[in-house]
């Protein structure tokens, strides 16, 4: 897998020109990159995503040698298979993806894998084990902890809303289950689940069928801070945002712990991009070096009692 730099700087040139130009190019900063990685992110409509790509961005910096370039496909399942053969017929180095879903984006993977090309996993994972290093947090951990986090604060007892992150994708399926553990022999009961597909309209409109149905929620747990907060847009529509409490998932400074800063949120549980770690595992393959075949990202939760420290690290 290790590229001349010939070989590279015209793959750079190939991958960077528009299509159907004739004439000889001149020598861009970009096209003496001596490796070209593609990036297949599955969406750019959470300010989650938009910080995954500035934290690659961020990382890849400093490393003129490297040039990253990144798709976005806009939440669509059959583009970002798409995206991701694209980038094999261009012969990348390395290609990272942040895939939308497990099994639809397993096999354009695997056929990434049989060309050479090392696939980064970042942090939705996919099936099997065609891929060469998984980067992500441990969202059943992350589950557990924020159901451990909800019997606490409701005293042992009482009727949970969950917003459900996209059930076809990982996180959503380990966040559910998590949370479901830590749960498990409180009374507290889930009496409403809805799958919001990661989406805050979404997150609203189901919460507006939970408070027509229910006429006491204690606490909705969101799979992340937009469907947390989409549901608080909801109940304060209905005047009732004060009867219950809000938790949410992924904690950026100015997105989730900004709301528990408001008092909007009443905790959530990072999720880390894995941005900077992507990039450094990238110029390891692509140097020849061993990478662990799973980088595991910790988490932190801030809530009341932590945020003026940062918040607090789960187990
Ligand atoms: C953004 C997002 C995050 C979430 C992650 C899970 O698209 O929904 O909010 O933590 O994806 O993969």
């Amino acid at each position: 897998m290790k590229t001349s730099l010939f070989a590279a700087t015209s793959l750079a040139l190939s991958l960077l020109l528009p299509a159907g130009c004739g004439k000889p190019a001149p020598q861009t900063k970009a096209a003496k990159s001596a490796f070209v990685i593609g990036m297949s992110q599955c969406n750019l409509g959470e300010p989650w995503r938009v910080q995954m790509n500035a934290d690659l961005k961020a990382a890849a910096t400093g490393h003129p040698g490297l040039k990253v370039i990144f798709k976005d496909a806009q939440n669509d399942t059959l583009k970002q298979r798409a995206h991701a053969e694209e980038f094999v017929s261009a012969g990348v180095n390395l290609l990272i993806i942040s895939p939308k879903e497990a099994q639809p984006l397993t096999e354009p993977v695997a056929r990434a894998m049989d060309a050479k090309i090392p696939v980064i996993v970042l942090d939705r994972r996919l099936t099997g084990d065609r891929y060469t290093c998984f980067i992500g947090a441990n969202n059943r951990a992350i589950g557990r902890a924020a159901g451990a986090w909800t019997v606490r604060k409701l005293g042992g007892k009482g009727k949970v809303v969950e917003l459900k992150g996209l059930m076809t994708s990982t996180p959503g399926q380990d966040r559910n289950a998590g949370f479901r553990e830590g749960i498990a022999g409180s009374q507290v009961e889930v009496v409403f689940e809805a799958d919001m597909k990661w989406l805050e309209p979404d997150a609203r409109k189901e919460m507006e069928s939970a408070l027509s149905r229910f006429p006491r929620i204690d606490l909705v747990y969101a799979h992340n801070d937009p469907g947390a907060h989409g549901a608080y847009l909801a109940a304060r529509a209905a005047g009732r945002e004060k009867e219950m409490a809000f938790v949410g998932i992924d904690a950026l400074p100015q997105e989730g712990v900004a709301y528990v800063q408001q008092g909007i949120l009443d905790a959530t549980f990072q999720y880390p991009t894995g941005g900077a770690e992507a990039i450094q595992a990238a110029l390891k393959i692509l140097r020849g070096e061993p990478v662990p075949r799973e980088i595991v990202l910790g988490s932190r939760v801030f809530d009341k009692a932590s945020i003026a420290t940062g918040g607090a690290a789960i187990e």
